[in-house]
């Protein structure tokens, strides 16, 4: 087989077994090989594609149920960053902001695999880190967008021992995929289920896996439920416009299910009220015909999610049969979560909505709490280096996020003292996927940056657009996300929040995401620190102490764009606190820039 004497190939290359070069923590065993892999535990890593949370999707996989809710906890509040695939796998692979690694899109010349590799990052991400600490690693589904049938060996991916990686531009045809095995040509299935080949692929790796010494790290990252996509002309880019989504295509065998489910009728879902900002606000109502399509295409998104839990029951049973089910972690989670119908949107993903950037996180292995859940933020800046803390391996100081806690006594200490924001960010364009109805499929300009807070006593989103809308959520009152208290026809003088005027704790997010839209390591996990070296400020509620209310309200500059780019372009995005610094320069009143 290929991938074996590509094993070997690294073995000779020393790719693996170079413990003894990097600094460990202390339980890193020293001696021999054999006896470090009887006792690290292996990791497999379940990342399906734009899965919501917030549509209840986890309540109709029943498997995923039993094997990891029940046994496992559940990080209620866990967010991407940016709320599309690439970029986001990007992020989780890396343990970086989307900022930090540059790449923002899924197509070039900002995002997709061509990007990945010209950022260097193709040199240096989590598969590789991995083989450093001597783990085998294996790879099957999607990676990234633009991955497609004629650049996937130039160059091949890095840092996998054994690889099959679904490319465009099949990725997403449901009947009609291209799988690329290690070093091989790819190979077209017709006809054949694109979850059924990606499980059976899965169970090859894990077989090969623990035959082998050394602890693997194998990661399943089906396209279910994404849309099916087509490209209609082949002759076009492969990763781009010419796309034509459609609902997910399921298994025959679970066609039939769901027959009478339906997206789940939240206030925000098609309100009578237009709400949001920009093109968003602009949308709308759906017509009851619409309404009806895209409850089928929510229902085909459950049904194409059966396979996925199936595969999860194969893991389960074969990890047992195996032997080694105690001392493996199985994490699930998804790039981005997914909206259909809420605040007037078609089917699609890349808002800021709680929708698109919360998603399921579900780990349970050895020391996991078991039928746990917990409120703790977290984000998939955290992914990579929770990884690397579970197969014992040094954290890179420039991660941008901070390993998970999967103790109980962890989990406990981070409810006190975890951070309580999540950085969002977006560059480009939304689409509405499924058929076009009377708004248009692909909306510009959708280029923000925003700040999720969640803390004892609040709860809110705030964002600033490329146009400089401003939006404010407070998700204790308004879980929909209906309300924004910075629109443009609201009195924002005369109200309250938290007890203080509204112009207080807006000053005050503002400057936060002033700091983390450009962050880096530490600054991203700490923001706080940078507005207040001297530590005295760790959280909203301590910078809301009136003491500060000339530092935030008068000192600061103002998160604002120039103009609208589809990419990271500095010079489009305002005031910079690395380069610009944040205090002791007059910046402008809030109520110039609502
Ligand atoms: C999980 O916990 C809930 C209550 O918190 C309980 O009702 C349920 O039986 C538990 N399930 C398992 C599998 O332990
Ligand atoms: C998008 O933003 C650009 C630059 O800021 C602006 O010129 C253009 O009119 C905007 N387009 C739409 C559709 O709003
Ligand atoms: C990000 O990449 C784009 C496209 O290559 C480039 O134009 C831009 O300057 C980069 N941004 C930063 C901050 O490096």
């Amino acid at each position: 087989m290929v991938w074996s004497s590509l094993l070997w190939t690294n073995w000779a290359l020393g790719l693996f077994g170079q413990q003894q070069v990097i600094s460990g923590p202390e339980h890193r065993p020293q001696d021999s090989y054999a006896s470090v892999n009887s006792k690290r535990p292996n990791v497999v890593f379940i990342l399906t594609d734009d899965q919501d949370l917030h549509m209840q999707s986890l309540d109709y996989l029943p498997l995923i149920k039993k094997h990891l809710l029940d046994q496992g906890t559940f990080y209620r509040k866990h967010f991407c960053t940016v709320a599309i695939c690439c970029p986001s796998r990007v992020s989780l692979l890396t343990g970086k902001a989307a900022h930090n690694t540059n790449v923002t899109d899924v197509n070039p010349p900002y995002g997709g695999y061509p990007k990945f590799v010209s950022q260097g990052l193709n040199e240096n991400f989590l598969p590789i880190w991995l083989q450093e600490a001597g783990y085998n690693t294996y790879y099957t589904g999607k990676l990234f967008n633009w991955h497609s049938v004629d650049n996937y060996h130039s160059p091949f991916v890095k840092g996998f021992t054994g690889s099959d990686f679904l490319l465009d531009p099949f990725t997403y045809q449901y009947l009609n995929s291209a799988y690329q095995r290690n070093r091989d040509a790819p190979v077209r299935h017709v006809g054949e289920h694109t979850t059924d080949l990606l499980a059976e692929k899965a169970y090859g790796f894990l077989d090969d896996a623990v035959k082998e010494d050394a602890p693997f790290f194998l990661t399943i990252a089906p396209v279910a439920p994404h849309s099916n996509a087509q490209v209609n002309d082949l002759t076009e880019n492969v990763g781009g416009k010419n796309y034509e989504f459609r609902a997910p295509i399921p298994a025959k065998r679970h066609e039939h299910l769901f027959k009478d489910v339906k997206v789940p009728r939240t206030e925000n879902f098609n309100p009578k009220e237009p709400s949001g900002v920009n093109w968003v606000r602009g949308l709308p109502r759906q017509s009851q015909e619409n309404v009806d399509a895209n409850d089928h295409f929510y229902r085909q998104r459950l049904r194409a999610l059966q396979g996925v839990d199936e595969i999860v029951d194969g893991i389960v049973s074969r990890l047992e049969q195996h032997g080694v089910l105690d001392n493996t972690y199985i994490v699930y989670s998804a790039d981005n979560g997914y909206h259909i119908g809420q605040h007037r949107m078609q089917p699609g993903k890349e808002c800021g909505f709680e929708e698109d950037i919360r998603v399921p996180l579900i780990i349970r292995g050895p020391g996991v709490p078991k039928n746990a859940t917990t409120d703790i933020v977290t984000t998939h800046t955290d992914l990579a280096p929770t990884f690397l803390q579970i197969v014992g391996a040094p954290l890179r100081p420039d991660f941008d996020g901070e390993a998970i806690p999967l103790s109980k006594a962890g989990i406990q200490e981070a409810t006190q003292k975890r951070h309580e924001h999540v950085n969002v960010e977006y560059w480009g364009i939304a689409l509405a996927e499924g058929k076009v109805w009377d708004s248009p499929k692909i909306h510009t300009n959708n280029t923000y940056k925003g700040l999720r807070i969640l803390g004892e006593s609040y709860s809110f989103y705030y964002s600033v657009w490329c146009n400089n809308e401003h939006e404010l959520y407070d998700l204790n009152t308004d879980p929909g996300q209906l309300k924004n208290l910075l629109a443009r026809d609201v009195k924002v003088e005369q109200q309250t929040l938290l007890g203080f005027p509204l112009t207080k704790v807006v000053a005050r997010l503002d400057s936060l995401l002033f700091v983390l839209k450009s962050c880096k390591g530490r600054t991203c996990i700490q923001p706080w620190r940078a507005l207040h070296p001297a530590a005295n400020v760790e959280n909203l509620h301590d910078a809301l102490s009136p003491r500060y209310d000339h530092f935030y309200e008068v000192q600061q500059q103002r998160v604002e764009y120039s103009r609208c780019e589809a990419g990271y372009i500095v010079d489009a995005e305002g005031p910079q606190f690395e380069r610009d610094g944040a205090v002791y320069r007059h910046g402008t009143r809030w109520s110039e820039w609502v």
